[in-house]
């Protein structure tokens, strides 16, 4: 018998009943190891019995997993736990599960209580009833063609972006997009890349993941600061035009044609991430930048901020000079994304689907803003809202002097995810709190202002 364990019953638990059942728990026990390299196992009529089993369940089980390499079967000594099998001690330990907050703020998240489930099984279920045999085969590394022409056009016609369907790449999500670029560049010889200060950290950590070297370029509230971007000898640039994250300025239109003339003085790459532009509450956002020069812009979006991050889709639309070496390094990582999701998306484009979503994620999120700031003016009228009214979060400015890390610390501790500007930053800015406001309804919202006004 294994030491700490009184019956086999209870190591094995839930108790298993067929031989699948038994062979898994045996397995598993093994591999985590409560059946330690060497232990005797008892007699197949022995654990039948233990177990309330056929005997024949447990030497069919035994049978499989002395084939497998974790039992070995020796004459006159019965069946042990074979001492190879080692698993490496941290291979057990799964993440740290994440804390769970009274009030999530966290900014980046939509409403996921809104995914269109059943407009979205509709698509999957239409989309996967027309597609041929040929099409289950291995993907075109570019994208599927049908969501390529889908999102070509609605690019097009929401985003004022110049693409044709050969210039868009499917990734899986934005993320991939700045990896496969970050990658493309370093090969290309660049070694540096400009991102704005503050941003989020995320890009960066992969761009430095591929060899480069960040160089953060201020933001004011007219965005980007171009003047200093020409002092570094950075060729690329990545920048979220439409709506800065996190401090949600636009880039001013004077600075989107100075951005533009670097980009071709230096023979440069803007990487003009537009993660968020289609939730713009006050006026329909500006175009793409991309349109105004699709040589020097490459332009990259996303389904996280709209649907849901869990989907993974995403999107690039190229310079004609990198459409190819991204599609190739794309196939040669991972061979394409999957055919399935992806014309699912395009259906649910194609049917208007899409926008019919984000008409209602708009209202709903503009609702969920207003009361935000309502009760903020009301509770807390010394933190001031910066930047347009567009997205799913809000910078609150606070007054000079704050520890805003000390004050995230705190919220915390009272459940509440409230993430400090500091975070964002890498030089110090002003203190901020970077408020995600469209996964909690308005009342809740107004709870969570409360809170924090409890914690100042
Ligand atoms: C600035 C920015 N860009 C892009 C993304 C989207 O990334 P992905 O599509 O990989 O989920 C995020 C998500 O947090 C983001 O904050």
């Amino acid at each position: 018998m294994p030491t700490n364990w009184t019956t086999y019953r209870e190591l094995l638990l839930p108790a298993p009943n067929g031989r699948r059942a038994v062979e898994s728990e045996l397995r598993r026990a093994v591999r985590d190891g409560r059946l330690a390299p060497g232990t005797r196992l008892p007699s197949s009529r022995d654990l039948a019995a233990q177990l309330g089993v056929a005997r024949g369940t447990v030497t069919s089980a035994y049978a499989q997993l002395i084939g497998e390499g974790y039992l070995t079967a020796r004459h006159g000594s019965g069946t042990t736990v074979t001492a190879a099998v080692t698993w490496p001690a941290t291979s057990t330990a799964g993440p740290e599960p994440a804390p769970r907050f009274r009030y999530d703020l966290r900014p980046g998240v939509p409403a996921l209580s809104a995914f269109p489930r059943e407009e979205w099984l509709q698509a999957q279920k239409s989309a996967l009833a027309d597609l041929s045999t040929d099409d289950l085969g291995y993907p075109d590394p570019a994208g599927f063609g049908p969501l390529r022409r889908e999102l070509a056009d609605y690019l097009g016609r929401v985003r004022a972006v110049a693409a044709r369907p050969s210039e868009v790449v499917i990734t899986n999500g934005a993320a991939e997009g700045i990896s496969l670029l970050g990658r493309v560049l370093h090969a290309a010889g660049h070694r540096s890349v400009a991102v704005e200060e503050p941003s989020h950290f995320g890009g960066a950590e992969m761009l430095t993941s591929h060899g480069l070297t960040i160089c953060p370029i201020p933001v004011d509230d007219r965005g980007l600061r171009v003047d200093v971007l020409s002092t570094t000898d950075c060729r690329a640039v990545v920048v979220t035009a439409a709506h800065q994250f996190p401090l949600g300025v636009v880039l001013h239109p004077t600075r989107r044609r100075a951005l533009l003339d670097w980009a071709r003085a230096c023979d440069g790459l803007i990487v003009e991430d537009d993660y968020d532009a289609e939730h713009r509450y006050d006026r329909p956002a500006l175009g793409a930048m991309q349109a105004l020069d699709p040589t020097h812009v490459a332009y990259q979006g996303s389904t996280s901020k709209v649907l849901a991050p869990a989907l993974r889709l995403g999107w690039l639309v190229l310079p004609p000079a990198l459409r190819d070496v991204v599609v190739d390094r794309k196939r040669l990582d991972d061979l394409g994304t999957g055919t399935l999701h992806q014309a699912a998306f395009a259906r649910l484009l194609s049917t208007g689907g899409y926008d019919r979503h984000l008409r209602r994620t708009r209202q709903l999120y503009r609702a969920r803003r207003d009361a935000l700031l309502d009760e903020l003016r009301n509770v807390l009228p010394d933190w001031e809202p910066i930047g347009v009214a567009a997205g799913l979060h809000v910078v609150l400015r606070l007054p000079e002097g704050t520890d805003d890390v000390a004050l995230q610390d705190r919220l915390a501790r009272r459940g509440v995810n409230a993430l400090a500007l500091a975070g964002y930053a890498r030089t110090p800015t002003f203190p901020g709190l970077v408020i995600g406001y469209a996964a909690l309804t308005p009342d809740r919202l107004r709870e969570a202002v409360r809170e924090l006004r409890a914690a100042v």
